[in-house]
C-alpha cells in the first residue's frame, strides 16, 4: 500500500471511546504498515487539561488493549511522536488560538478535522475553526454519525458545517461502509454477471438484514438512552446495507454513480405511515438475561439509563421498496443489542421451482439461500439443493460455501484503517452524501412519530435471545421465517 502524502489530523472528541478504542489504534496500524509518513500528525483535542504525555500514556492503554497481540511497543513508540493533545472547549471561541498556532506553517498540508462528538456541537466546531481561519483548501471535514435525530435537525447541521466546507470536503462516515466485507457485497453484485439477472422480483421471494450484536450499551448509556436502535443503526448502518443489497448497478464506481444508486433506493423506499408502524415495525428492549452463559442486566438497570426508559433496545422491520425491480419483494430488517449472537449477515431467499417434480425436503425454507455473512466471520453461502445419496430422488439442501478469510488468508482492513486512509486520499466513495442521510432521516422519523402518536412501547425481551416473540410474528404473518431461527 502506497504511502500517503503528510497530513494532520484532529480529533474533537480526542479522549472518547471512538478515538481511544477505534481511531487510534487504526491510525496506528496504518503507521505500522508504512502508510502514514514520520511528518503526519495526529492531534487529540478534547476539553480535559490533560498533558501530551498524559494523553499519549492514556491512548496507548486503550490501544494495547484493543490491539492484543498486534501491539508493538516499539512501533507504538514511534507512532507516538505523531500524538499531541491540545485542550479546547468546542465552544469557546478563544480555545482556538492554541490550535491556530499548532498548525501554523502547516497550511499546505492535508487537514482532516474529525468530529467525534456529539453532533449538536458540530455547528459550534465548524463555525470557531471558520473565525479561527483554519479551513484551508487542503482541509476536509468528517462527521461521525449519528448526524443529528431527525430530519430537522440534521438538516441545521448541514447547513452549518455546509456554509464552511464545501459538499466534496465533508467525509459523512458510515463505518459499516468501510468494512471489507460490504465491499466484498459490491464485488459480488457487479463483478459477476451470475447474480444481477436474478436479483430482481419473481426470483427472489425476500430479503433479510441482521445486525446482531452481544454487547449492551456499554460505557455510552446517556449517548443511547437519547438515541436507540432506530437512530442508532437503522437510520445508518442497516438502510446503508440495503441500499447496497437493492441499488442498480451504478454507470462506474466514481462515487457520485455510486451514491447517486444509493439515494434513488432510499427515495423508493415505501413510507411507513400512520398504523403501518404497528403492523411493520416491533420495537423491543432486553431485560436481564445471559449472554453465553454469563448473567447480565437488564437495559434498566444499566448505568446513565432512566429507571423508566422506553428507549428502544430492538428493532425489526419491513421495509419494501416501490421500484420494478423490487415491487412486492419484502425486506426485513432487524437489529438489537443483548442478543444471543454477534451476527451480521444478508440472506436472500430466492424462488422455488415453479413446478416440483422431485419430493420436496421438509424444511420451510426456500431451497435456494444466498447468506452474505459480514460478521463475525466473512463467508458467503449459497444452498442449493441436491440429490441424497442413494435409491430414489430424494433432494437435500447443501451448501456452496466460501470462507473468505480462509481464502485470502489475510488480514482484512478494519472499518476505520480504511475510511481514515480514504478521508487523507480524498475519496468519498464510502461516505454518506448529504441527500443521502436526509432520505435516510425522511424514512426514518414518521416510525419515531408513529411510534409516539400509538404510545407503541417497547416488547420486552430476554438478554441473549433473538429479541421479542412479536418479531418472529412480523416474518412469520408473511409465511417466513428469520434465518437463524429455521
Ligand atoms: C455503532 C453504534 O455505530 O455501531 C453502536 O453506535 C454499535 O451502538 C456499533 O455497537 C456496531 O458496530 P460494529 O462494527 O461493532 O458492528
Amino acid at each position: 500500500m502506497a504511502t500517503l502524502p503528510n497530513f494532520d489530523m484532529l480529533l474533537f472528541g480526542g479522549t472518547g471511546d471512538l478515538v481511544t478504542r477505534k481511531l487510534l489504534p487504526a491510525l496506528y496500524r496504518r503507521y505500522a504498515a508504512g502508510q502514514v509518513t514520520q511528518e503526519s500528525r495526529v492531534i487529540g483535542i478534547a476539553r480535559s487539561g490533560l498533558s501530551r504525555e498524559a494523553y499519549i500514556a492514556q491512548a496507548a492503554t486503550a490501544a494495547r488493549e484493543f490491539l492484543g497481540k498486534e501491539f508493538d511497543a516499539d512501533k507504538w513508540s514511534a507512532f507516538s511522536k505523531l500524538l499531541d493533545y491540545i485542550k479546547v472547549d468546542a465552544a469557546s471561541e478563544q480555545d482556538y488560538a492554541a490550535l491556530g498556532s499548532a498548525l501554523s506553517d502547516r497550511e499546505q498540508v492535508i487537514r482532516v478535522f474529525f468530529f467525534s462528538t456529539a453532533s449538536t456541537l458540530f455547528a459550534a466546531i465548524t463555525g470557531n475553526l471558520a473565525k479561527a481561519g483554519l479551513v484551508t483548501t487542503l482541509s476536509r471535514v468528517v462527521l461521525e454519525k449519528p448526524l443529528g435525530n431527525d430530519v430537522a435537525s440534521a438538516e441545521l447541521i448541514n447547513q452549518h458545517v455546509g456554509a464552511v466546507f464545501t459538499e466534496k470536503q465533508i467525509y459523512r462516515i458510515d463505518h459499516y461502509l468501510g468494512k471489507e466485507a460490504v465491499q466484498n457485497l459490491m464485488a459480488l453484485r457487479f463483478g459477476n454477471a451470475l447474480f444481477e439477472p436474478l436479483w430482481r422480483r419473481g426470483l427472489i421471494k425476500h430479503v433479510q438484514i441482521t445486525v446482531a450484536e452481544e454487547l449492551g450499551v456499554e460505557r455510552r448509556g446517556q449517548f443511547y438512552d437519547n438515541t436507540g436502535a432506530l437512530r442508532d443503526m437503522v437510520q445508518n448502518h442497516l438502510l446503508q446495507l440495503l441500499c447496497i443489497m437493492a441499488m442498480e448497478p451504478p454507470a462506474s464506481s466514481d462515487p457520485d454513480a455510486v451514491r447517486d444508486e444509493k439515494l434513488k433506493v432510499l427515495r423508493a423506499l415505501r413510507p411507513l405511515r400512520d398504523r403501518d408502524v404497528l403492523i411493520k415495525t416491533v420495537r423491543g428492549q432486553y431485560k436481564a438475561g445471559s449472554v453465553r452463559g454469563l448473567p447480565v442486566p437488564g437495559y434498566l438497570e444499566e448505568a446513565d439509563i432512566s429507571p423508566d426508559s422506553t428507549t428502544e433496545t430492538f428493532v425489526a422491520l419491513k421495509a419494501e421498496i416501490d421500484t420494478w425491480r423490487w415491487a412486492g419483494v419484502p425486506f426485513y430488517l432487524r437489529t438489537g443489542k443483548r442478543l444471543q449472537d454477534r451476527l451480521t449477515e444478508l440472506v436472500v431467499t430466492f424462488d422455488d421451482v415453479p413446478h416440483p417434480i422431485f419430493e420436496r425436503p421438509p424444511t420451510s425454507e426456500g431451497a435456494n439461500v444466498l447468506v452474505i455473512r459480514l460478521q463475525p466471520d466473512e463467508s458467503i453461502t449459497l444452498t442449493i439443493l441436491a440429490k441424497n445419496p442413494g435409491e430414489g430422488m430424494r433432494l437435500k439442501p447443501v451448501s456452496l460455501a466460501l470462507d473468505l478469510g480462509e481464502t485470502f488468508k489475510t488480514r482484512s482492513l478494519d472499518a476505520y484503517e480504511r475510511l481514515l486512509m480514504d478521508t487523507v486520499k480524498g475519496n468519498l466513495t464510502l461516505f454518506m452524501r448529504r441527500d443521502e442521510l436526509d432520505a435516510a432521516w425522511r424514512w426514518v422519523d414518521p416510525i419515531i412519530a408513529g411510534w409516539q402518536q400509538y404510545d407503541e412501547r417497547p416488547k420486552i425481551y430476554i438478554a441473549g435471545s433473538w429479541g421479542p416473540a412479536a418479531s418472529s410474528a412480523l416474518i412469520g404473518r408473511d409465511g417466513f421465517e428469520w434465518h437463524d431461527e429455521l
